[in-house]
């Protein structure tokens, strides 16, 4: 059997596509929004990551999820910092999930909670993907709406404590590789995070309805 790394990886690879492909991602990567827009998607970060990042107390000891469980990928206190700049001191009284973000969130908890493997899922979908494509993301960010490089409105998606994110992502790929899980549960957490994958999709679907661009 191919090595769990290649196969969630592959089996994700449509979906990555949509995902990038999207209409509210393409305007937001091609400087079509106004940073309202940047700040609506960066408050529903916030909620996934609040999920993320809430059991990881309790997941660290967990045979399965627990090799995953890594400090120096937490982003919750990074959104934190990026909302105050974008929405003003008051940030957190204004903070409101569209439906899309509270069903993603939801099932993240729900893993966190009952399904360790499941977790992992949901942690690879969101991680690695903001190790990598989060880094194009934010060079946009940064030139569309002025950010200082790599500074406040854009920390999210940059990792202080991970100075080599292609050593990092080799390092996850063979705790993939490892995962405690056999080939059914394996099969379980690929499908998983084809869910995951659609939950984001869903959150830039409604992203795209509340910032329609006039064509
Ligand atoms: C415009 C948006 C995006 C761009 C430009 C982008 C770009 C990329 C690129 C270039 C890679 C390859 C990195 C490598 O080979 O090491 C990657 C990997 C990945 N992306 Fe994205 N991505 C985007 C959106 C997303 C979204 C929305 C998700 C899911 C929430 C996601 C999840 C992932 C994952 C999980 C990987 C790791 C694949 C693997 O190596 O196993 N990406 N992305």
């Amino acid at each position: 059997m191919e090595p769990f790394s290649t196969l969630i990886r592959t089996a994700s690879h449509e979906q990555h596509r949509a995902a990038e492909t999207s209409t509210f991602m393409s305007d937001l990567l091609g400087g079509r929004h106004g940073v309202a827009a940047y700040a609506r998607y960066t408050e529903q970060l916030w909620f996934v990551y609040e999920a993320l990042e809430a059991g990881t107390a309790r997941l660290a000891a967990d045979p399965v999820a627990g090799p995953f469980v890594r400090p120096e990928l937490y982003r919750l206190a990074s959104l934190e910092r990026d909302l105050a700049h974008l929405r003003g001191p008051d940030w957190r009284a204004g903070l409101s999930a569209l439906p899309a973000t509270e069903a993603y969130a939801e099932r993240v908890r729900e893993c966190a909670e009952r399904w360790p493997a499941g977790y992992v899922a949901h942690h690879y979908t969101r991680y690695l993907g903001d190790l990598s494509g989060g880094q194009v993301i934010r060079d946009r960010a940064e030139r569309t709406w002025g950010f200082v490089n790599k500074g406040d409105g854009v920390r999210f998606y940059v990792f202080e404590e991970i100075p080599n994110p292609a050593a990092f992502k080799r390092g996850y790929r063979e705790l993939l590789d490892g995962i405690r899980a056999d080939d059914l549960e394996k099969h379980r957490i690929v499908a998983e995070c084809r869910t995951a994958f659609a939950l984001n999709t869903g959150v830039f679907r409604a992203l795209g309805d509340e910032f329609p661009l006039s064509a």
